[in-house]
């Protein structure tokens, strides 16, 4: 028995855009709890094929499995490898898709996976099994390309600082607690108006470099549009800006809305190229201030939809 549990965000919307539809087949990328999946389960006699990097989330899945008589898969596996996973379950089309990304409050509640300041436990961040953890990234990068990392994915404006005062406490002793980085940067970075925790933005920017969540965004994304057929839905659920940019601009590109140079100048690379996907949202859906204030998770998220127009 686990003693966390996730509640979903934006689910009900998530699911309106996707449109699930009888006999159809749809993609969860980021199963977790399976709150999602179990929406749009309930929602039509579909197939859901779900993808989770996490053995925990895919093991805690079975269960759920049975109870859907053969219209759940649950893949253990990273959203950059969609086409290879759905291929080899002769999976080679689908009427949509949805990805609700980041991490699950399964992964960031638990001590024991090392992702949140909030909770001591070791210094570790990863999702799946096989990649680096965040104890290696600090313990053993450079320090010019820990301050990089701490600005681009952190958007840490104190990032050298942070990065000379890890590079200097390390030489006395290596990192293996969350506690302990998050009280070094804390002795060099002062809270500001905000009232977020000055580990905040360090702690993200490892915990997406631990996971290289960024570039299995930028995969995912083209590696499902290119299964949708004609209808098909692709719904995208994310939690700060630079999950949400990735979002944004594939999806701008995909509704041939990708600003050129001169406005003779083709949109989407060859000359006189069509536009394959139409925006559903022209701004990104929100939660509510009621799901706001049940769900801190929520506070961040944000929905884009697009719907394939040509095949
Ligand atoms: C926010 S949770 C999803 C919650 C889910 N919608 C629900 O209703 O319970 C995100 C999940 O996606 C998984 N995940 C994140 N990035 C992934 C990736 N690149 N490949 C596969 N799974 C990923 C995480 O392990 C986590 O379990």
């Amino acid at each position: 028995m686990n003693a966390f549990s996730h509640v979903p965000v934006l689910m009900e919307e998530a699911v309106s855009y996707l449109h699930p539809v009888a006999d159809g087949d749809y993609l969860d990328g980021t199963f977790g709890g399976g709150g999602y999946a179990r929406r749009i389960l309930e929602a039509a006699a579909c197939k859901v094929y779900a993808i989770d990097r996490d053995p925990a989330a895919v093991a805690r899945g079975a269960a759920m499995a049975e109870g859907f008589a053969g219209r759940l898969r649950i893949f253990e596996g990273r959203i950059s490898e969609i086409l290879v996973i759905l291929d080899a379950a002769g999976v080679r089309a689908l009427d949509g898709a949805v990805f609700d990304l980041g991490v699950s409050s399964y992964q960031i509640d638990d001590p024991a996976r090392g992702f949140s300041f909030r909770h001591d436990g070791p210094l570790d961040m990863r999702m799946g099994k096989s990649e680096k953890t965040a104890a290696d990234l600090v313990n053993f990068l450079g320090e010019s390309e820990l301050a990089d990392m701490f600005f681009q994915l952190g958007e840490e404006k104190a990032s050298r600082r942070v990065a000379a005062a890890i590079v200097a406490r390390r030489g006395l002793k290596k990192f293996e607690t969350t506690s302990d980085l998050a009280g070094v940067i804390r002795s060099v970075v002062r809270p500001d108006k905000s009232g977020i925790d000055p580990a905040t933005r360090t702690f993200q920017a490892l915990r997406l470099a631990v996971n290289d969540e960024l570039l299995e965004i930028e995969a995912a994304l083209a590696q499902a549009a290119s299964l949708l057929v004609k209808g098909g839905r692709l719904v995208v659920v994310s939690f700060h800006s630079l999950e949400d940019r990735i979002v944004k601009q594939f999806f701008a590109k995909a509704a041939g809305r990708t600003p050129s140079v001169s406005r003779h100048a083709p949109v989407l690379g060859g000359v006189g190229e069509v536009a394959k996907f139409k925006l559903l949202t022209a701004k990104p859906v929100i939660p509510g201030m009621a799901e706001s204030q049940r769900n801190p998770r929520a506070r961040s998220a944000k929905l884009r939809a697009m719907e394939r127009v040509l095949a």
